[in-house]
C-alpha cells in the first residue's frame, strides 16, 4: 500500500508540476457545481492515475481536479466512490492517503443524506458533528501501517470543532439554515424501509446516507482535521414515508448546491 500511494503521488505531483494543495474536497451525490467556482489548474481523470479505482456511477464524472478555490490551494475530487459499487473500504480511501501524501492540511466532504431529524427539512443543510458507521467494514481493517497512522485512531473529535464554529458563523452570515447533527453510514443501495429509517433515529442519528465515514475514518487516521456538510434530500420519517427515487434525490441536492458551494466558498478562506 505505502508503495502504491508512492508511486500515485509522483505520478501526480509530475503531472500537476508539483502543486500542492492544502484543502481536500470531496463532492457527494449531485454535489460536483461547486466545481465552477475552482480556478482550474490541472485535472486528472482518475482513469489515467494510477492505482485510482474507477467511478462505476455515470452521474459520479470521476476527476481530479486542482486549482484555487477563493485563494486557497485545492484538490478535488470529483466523483466520490461507494461500498455499494463494489469496491473495498481501501480502494474509497486511497485518495484520501494520497491527498495526505500531496500535502492536504484539512479535508471537506459534502453528500447527500436523508433527513431523520423531524425538524430538518428536505433541502436543509446539515453540518456533520459526529457519526455512527453501520458499514459493515473498515477501511482500517487489517495490517496497521504505523507510517500512516496509530492502530487504534482516537476519534473523540471526527469532525474538527473549530471548524464547524466557523462554519455556523459564516451560515448566519449569508442567512442559510444550517443545522447540525450525526450522520449514519449504512451500506446502501437500496434506500431504507420505515422500520429502518425508524431504528437509525432512535440510535441517534440525524441523518442518513451511503458514504463519507470510510473517508472520514481514515483521514482521522493520517491526522487529518475534517469539515463535513450533508444536504438533506429526503425525508425517512417513519410516520410518513413517501417513496422517492435517485431522480428526487439529485433534483433536491441540485437546488441546495449553491448554498452548500457559498458555505465551503466562504469557510475555506477562514482556514
Ligand atoms: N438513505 C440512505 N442514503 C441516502 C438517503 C437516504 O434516505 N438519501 C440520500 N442518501
Amino acid at each position: 500500500m505505502l508503495r502504491a500511494i508512492q508511486e500515485t503521488v509522483e505520478y501526480i505531483r509530475i503531472k500537476t508540476e508539483n502543486f500542492k494543495p492544502e484543502v481536500g474536497i470531496i463532492l457527494g451525490t449531485g454535489l460536483g457545481d461547486l466545481v465552477n467556482s475552482i480556478e482550474i489548474k490541472y485535472q486528472l481523470m482518475y482513469s489515467n492515475i494510477p492505482n485510482f479505482p474507477i467511478s462505476t456511477l455515470e452521474f459520479h464524472s470521476g476527476k481530479l481536479i486542482f486549482g484555487t478555490l477563493n485563494g486557497k490551494n485545492i484538490v478535488a475530487m470529483q466523483g466520490r466512490l461507494h461500498y455499494y459499487e463494489g469496491y473495498s473500504m481501501q480502494q474509497i480511501t486511497f485518495p484520501i492517503r494520497v491527498m495526505k501524501g500531496l500535502g492536504i492540511e484539512n479535508l471537506f466532504v459534502s453528500n447527500a443524506a436523508g433527513s431523520l431529524n423531524p425538524n430538518f427539512k428536505k433541502g436543509d443543510l446539515m453540518i456533520i458533528s459526529d457519526h455512527i458507521n453501520l458499514q459493515p467494514d473498515n477501511p482500517l481493517r487489517g495490517l496497521n501501517e504505523s507510517e500512516l497512522g496509530p492502530r487504534f485512531p482516537d476519534m473523540s473529535e471526527p469532525y474538527k470543532r473549530s471548524i464547524i464554529k466557523k462554519a455556523i458563523t459564516v451560515a448566519k452570515n449569508v442567512d442559510v439554515v444550517c443545522h447540525k447533527g450525526v450522520y449514519v453510514a449504512v451500506t446502501g443501495p437500496n434506500l431504507e424501509t420505515k422500520a429502518e429509517y425508524k431504528y437509525l433515529r432512535l440510535i441517534g442519528a440525524d441523518a442518513v446516507g451511503m458514504s463519507t465515514v470510510p473517508e472520514v475514518i481514515v483521514a482521522n487516521h493520517a491526522g487529518i482535521p475534517v469539515f463535513a456538510l450533508s444536504v438533506l434530500t429526503d425525508e425517512g420519517f417513519a410516520e410518513d414515508l413517501q417513496p422517492f427515487s435517485l431522480t428526487d434525490i439529485l433534483a433536491t441536492a441540485a437546488k441546495a448546491e449553491p448554498k452548500m458551494t457559498e458555505i465551503l466558498t466562504r469557510l475555506i478562506a477562514t482556514l
